[in-house]
C-alpha cells in the first residue's frame, strides 16, 4: 500500500484544464517534493487529495479513496495549505483546539502544547490569531496541520515569507516527523530546501508531469548548469582579457559564465591588474526554476 495514490487526476475550472491525467504514487516513509513553477497545478491537485477541489480519477490516502472513503482519508492526511486562513476571533491555543475537535479529539493538550513550542508560538499560545505576524500565521497552519498526528503530511510552500531562522527551525521539526515515520509530500520554489528534505522529485508543467527523478538526480542536472558571477566596476572599465566571457553587460555590471568555482579568483585577478575597481560581486548559482527551464527544453 502507498501513502498516497494519484491515478489519472485531472481538473478543469470551467473551461482550463489546470492537471491533464497526472499519476503518480508516493511511497511510505517517502520526502516527496512536487516541484514546478507558478501556476503549475500544484495546489490544485493538493486541493484535489485535500477534498476541496472536484477532480477526475482516483485519489487514495493510505488506502483510502478520498470520494468514498473520505472520513478515514481526512484522518490520515494533515495539510498546510497555501493560502493563510484563520478565525480571527479565535486563540493560538483555541485554533489548535478547535481544530482536534474536528477530529473528535479532545484530550491533547500535551500535544498541542509540544506543537506550539515546535512552531515557536509558545509566547503567542493565548494571543489571537489577528494579531500574528504573517511568518507566525504559517507556522500556526503547521501546527494545525499535525493536531491529529496524521500519517501523511502535505506542505504547501511551509517556509514562503517566514524568516531564514525560524525557515531552519521548521526544517528541523518537519526532518523530525519524516524520522519518526510521517510520510511528507512538500511543494517549495526553494532549490536550498529540495536538496535538504525531499528523496523524491516530482516536477509538473502546466499540468503536466515532466521528470520524475531522485535527489541525486535532481542535484546533478543543477551541476551542469552554468554558475554565473556579476561584477560591478565602479567605473565600468573591464579587462580586455575577459572581454570574451561576459555574457551580458548592464552599465557597469558584467555577468561571467563560472563553469566551477576555482575560476572565481583567477578572474578576479585579472582585473586587479587591469586596475579595475570593483563595487560589488554577486554569484548566482542555478536556481529550481533553471532547472525546470532546462528539463522543459530538453
Ligand atoms: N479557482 C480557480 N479558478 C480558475 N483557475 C484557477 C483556480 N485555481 C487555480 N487556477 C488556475 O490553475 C492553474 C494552476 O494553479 P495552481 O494554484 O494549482 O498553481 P501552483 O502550481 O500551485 O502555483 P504557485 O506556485 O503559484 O502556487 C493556474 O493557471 C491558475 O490560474
Ligand atoms: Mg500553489
Amino acid at each position: 500500500m502507498y501513502a498516497l495514490e494519484i491515478n489519472n487526476v485531472s481538473k478543469s475550472y470551467g473551461t482550463f484544464n489546470a492537471l491533464n491525467d497526472i499519476s503518480f504514487n508516493v511511497e511510505k516513509g517517502d520526502f516527496f517534493g512536487l516541484l514546478g513553477v507558478n501556476g503549475a497545478g500544484k495546489t490544485s491537485l493538493i486541493s484535489s487529495i485535500a477534498g476541496i477541489n472536484s477532480f477526475n480519477g482516483t485519489i487514495k490516502v493510505m488506502g483510502h479513496d478520498v470520494i468514498n472513503d473520505v472520513v478515514k482519508a481526512k484522518y490520515n492526511l494533515g495539510v498546510v495549505p497555501q493560502e493563510l486562513a484563520f478565525d480571527p476571533f479565535l486563540t493560538v491555543y483555541q485554533t489548535l483546539k478547535f481544530q482536534s475537535g474536528l477530529y473528535g479529539i479532545t484530550n491533547n493538550k500535551d500535544w498541542i502544547d509540544e506543537v506550539v513550542e515546535r512552531v515557536y508560538l509558545k509566547d503567542k499560545i493565548n494571543s489571537n490569531t489577528r494579531s500574528l505576524s504573517g511568518g507566525m500565521k504559517r507556522r500556526l497552519m503547521v501546527a494545525q496541520a499535525l493536531v491529529h498526528k496524521p500519517p501523511l503530511i502535505i506542505l504547501d510552500e511551509p517556509t514562503a515569507g517566514v524568516d531564514v531562522e525560524i525557515r531552519k527551525s521548521l526544517w528541523e521539526f518537519i526532518t523530525e516527523l519524516h524520522n519518526k515515520g510521517h510520510t511528507i509530500l512538500l511543494t517549495t520554489h526553494y532549490l536550498e530546501e529540495v536538496e535538504k528534505l525531499c528523496n523524491k522529485i516530482i516536477m509538473i508543467d502546466k499540468g503536466n508531469i515532466i521528470a520524475k527523478s531522485t535527489k541525486a538526480e535532481l542535484i546533478s542536472q543543477s551541476s551542469t548548469l552554468p554558475t554565473t558571477v556579476q561584477i560591478e566596476t565602479s567605473n565600468g572599465e573591464f579587462s580586455p582579457e575577459l572581454e570574451g566571457r561576459v555574457i551580458l553587460r548592464e552599465g557597469n555590471v558584467f555577468t561571467l559564465k563560472l563553469d566551477n568555482s576555482d575560476q572565481l579568483l583567477p578572474i578576479l585577478n585579472l582585473l586587479k591588474l587591469a586596475d579595475v575597481k570593483i563595487n560589488d560581486i554577486k554569484i548566482n548559482h542555478p536556481s529550481l526554476e533553471d532547472i525546470f527551464i532546462n528539463y522543459l527544453h530538453r
